[in-house]
């Protein structure tokens, strides 16, 4: 789905869950054309990060959330779910984030 975003380009968006296929509290792995990525809901609201650790590249979907946070089950880093900003060591770089809109039961990502 292409849509104009306020700057005047084009926006991509796609599909990639039903909205109750996310599961509160819990991480759910999906894959994209941009690679796989985590969604995470907490509260109402849901996250979406890329699916790889940036200490180690292991993937983020085999870790927990806590406190607002996916942490690695690796080596323990940890990340912001509304940022991707790293929050604990070893991790120090940032994980790519996506917008994601939930509409017509199903979950959106802005894949560009
Ligand atoms: S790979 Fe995630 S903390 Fe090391």
């Amino acid at each position: 789905m292409l849509r104009k975003t306020t700057r005047g380009s084009e926006a991509r968006w796609a599909r990639v869950a039903s909205a109750e296929d996310v599961a509160a509290d819990q991480i759910t792995a999906v894959s994209t054309d941009r690679g796989p990525v985590v969604l995470a809901r907490v509260e109402d609201r849901i996250y979406a990060l890329e699916d790889r650790c940036s200490h180690q590249d292991y993937p983020l979907s085999a870790g927990e959330l806590e406190d607002g946070e996916v942490e690695c089950v690796f080596h323990g880093a940890r990340f912001d779910l509304c940022t991707g900003r790293a929050t604990r060591l070893p991790a120090v770089a940032p994980v790519r984030t996506f917008e994601v809109e939930v509409r017509d039961g199903g979950v959106y990502l802005r894949l560009e």
